[in-house]
């Protein structure tokens, strides 16, 4: 699915959400690297991330041309902030109605307000597309990814005990949050 330029003002910024394109790929790439390095709360660490660019470009692609997923990037001041997208989770028809969240920003674009912005515009469109649900996963520690997810609306389903083991020998669980469309009534201030 394709996101065309939107425009909206955050706190005095310019910020603009747009889908990728394959001229994106190696801006992608570099991101990917920097941010699994500024936090603990992604899936894995930087030396471990093995995409290439020929690889961004298809993952772009494939969100572009989906029916059922839509990959967001978020520039503000027309910088690259970071991105956001939603994904099928199956595609059955048991499991079709289920959509999975992921989110991640440069830590010098987080704690303004942008990752509500794009998560409520993201919510949007998944609502739109007829999902019955959003669902997601964030790691037990990570208190202000949490926060903002249950001001959302999304509620706590599960734990996984020591999802997460780190190179320090420290453990973090799995959070597992669901969020029913249902229940999603605020988005339309901005659009
Ligand atoms: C998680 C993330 C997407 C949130 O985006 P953001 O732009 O920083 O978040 P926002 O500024 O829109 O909102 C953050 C909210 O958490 C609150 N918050 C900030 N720090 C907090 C903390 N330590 N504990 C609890 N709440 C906190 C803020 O007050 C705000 O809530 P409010 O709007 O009710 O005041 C972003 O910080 C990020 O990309 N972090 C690194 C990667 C990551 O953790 N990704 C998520 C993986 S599940």
């Amino acid at each position: 699915m394709l996101l065309n330029d939107e425009a909206y003002e955050l706190n005095g910024r310019s910020i603009i959400l747009r889908s990728a394109t394959e001229d994106d790929a190696e801006m992608l790439l570099d991101y990917i690297k920097t941010v699994t390095g500024e936090t603990r709360f992604l899936i894995c660490e930087p030396d471990e991330i093995k995409y290439t660019i020929d690889g961004e470009k298809a993952f772009i692609k494939s969100h572009n041309d989906s029916d059922s997923a839509m990959l967001m990037l978020a520039f503000v001041d027309g910088e690259y902030a970071g991105n956001c997208s939603f994904s099928r989770i199956h595609h059955t028809r048991r499991g079709k109605h289920r959509a999975e969240i992921g989110i991640a920003l440069f830590q010098r674009f987080t704690g303004f307000g942008l990752g509500r912005l794009m998560l409520e515009r993201l919510l949007q469109v998944i609502k739109e597309m007829g999902y019955e649900q959003a669902e997601l996963t964030v790691h037990s520690d990570n208190a202000r990814a949490h926060h903002l997810y249950e001001s959302l609306g999304f509620k706590d389903c599960g734990r996984i005990p020591n999802a997460s083991k780190f190179d320090d020998g420290t453990y973090s669980d799995d959070v597992l949050m669901v969020l029913p469309m249902s229940e999603v009534k605020y988005i339309s201030t901005w659009v």
